[in-house]
């Protein structure tokens, strides 16, 4: 396979930050494009001079066989419907944008159908691909095990329709904070248990944001993992764009011989040895995230995927997890 024909279902913002990459990966072919708002759907066909233009993943799908190499999928959580079911049908990888769904019941389908044709899949837990989270990687594992972490993910509401309800989004932490709680995961591997706490009443719904505005407006969750590592992830939506307040969005993770002080996607700052490193991001991660998708696609070769289905559906249920302690209460235990 020279070139990755690719098919793009749903062309929001999203869609954007993958597209923008694409020159960069020259195997690229984009040869079919599906959106139900027109305009979003004509400009990126007519950014890759792509013909084969659809106003849903149905239309898309149905003229996908033996045109279509691979797919892109970025919709809002709620429109998932049977998209990756009929792709893995039909052998079609794909790469889908977190989270999979809200609806846990249909990933779980997903993922059965994805495992029986070993269907090459990834989802789009970018920062997995950073360079600055292999440091991480390197330094938790080559330092005694141990010790607190911190992670923090507190903003604005963001402007896509769909956050404003919980139904629709399903909360900050499946939503958005689920990047962090990946990141636990793949530094801390399965956690011991979770308890989470979220409230509302910081933000007026019809005045600080649309009418029907429902979901948290922040969440802490506590998560317990093995050798002595506990984590407090706290997600909130509730800053005022306009007042310049910006809370730190990171990691914060304190060992008994290192400080790891992880600033999102920009730079990372270790305290080791008596001497302070701040090491600035090099890798753009999304630009990784295709090209290890599309090298999986061409070549077979999956182990340059960091998060396929099977794994991100981990972190799924975990982030449903949490919801469920916001929810009951309780703490939830895992078996290990
Ligand atoms: N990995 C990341 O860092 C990251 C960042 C932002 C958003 N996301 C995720 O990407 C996804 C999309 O977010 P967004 O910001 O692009 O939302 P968006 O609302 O801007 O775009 C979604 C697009 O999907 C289209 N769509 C809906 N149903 C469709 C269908 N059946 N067929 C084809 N197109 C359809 C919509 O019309 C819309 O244009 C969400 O799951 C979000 O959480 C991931």
């Amino acid at each position: 396979m020279e070139k990755v024909r690719l098919g793009l279902i749903g062309c929001g913002g999203r869609m954007g930050a993958h597209t923008s990459k694409f020159d960069q990966i020259p195997e690229i072919e984009v040869v079919a494009v599906a959106d139900p708002i027109e305009e979003r759907r004509n400009a990126v066909a007519k950014q890759f001079g792509c013909k084969a233009i659809y106003k849903n993943h149905t239309e898309l799908l149905d003229n996908a066989k033996g045109n279509i190499d691979a797919l892109i999928i970025a919709v809002d959580p709620t429109a998932h419907d049977d998209m990756e079911l009929r792709a893995a049908e039909m052998g079609i990888p794909f790469l889908v944008e977190k989270p999979m769904s809200v609806d846990l019941e249909l990933c779980e389908r997903v993922l059965k159908a994805v495992k029986e044709k070993n269907l090459i899949t990834a989802v789009g837990f970018q920062d997995r691909y950073q360079d600055l989270t292999d440091i991480m990687m390197e330094k938790i594992k080559t330092h005694r095990p141990g010790g607190l972490v911190y992670g923090s993910w507190i903003g604005g509401i963001p402007g896509v329709w769909w956050w404003q309800k919980k139904e629709y989004c399903a909360g900050q932490l499946v939503e958005q904070n689920i990047h962090l709680l990946d990141m636990l995961r793949y530094f801390y591997g399965e956690p011991l248990s979770v308890y989470a706490t979220a409230t509302t009443g910081m933000i007026t719904a019809g005045v600080d944001c649309s009418p029907e505005y429902d979901t948290d407006d922040h969440s802490t969750a506590v998560l317990r993992f093995e050798n002595n590592v506990t984590a407090t992830l706290v997600s909130g939506c509730y800053v005022k764009p306009k007042t310049g307040a910006n809370p730190r969005k990171g990691l914060y993770i304190s060992m008994d011989d290192i400080v790891i002080d992880y600033r999102l996607r920009n730079n990372l700052i270790l305290f080791e040895n008596g001497i302070t490193t701040d090491i600035p991001r090099k890798a753009d991660q999304v630009l990784e995230l295709n090209k290890a998708f599309i090298h999986a696609v061409m070549t077979g070769d999956r182990s340059v995927i960091r998060s396929d289905y099977d794994d991100a559906m981990k972190t799924l249920r975990l982030a449903f997890a949490a919801n469920k302690s916001m929810e009951t209460g309780e703490v939830i235990h895992f078996n290990k």
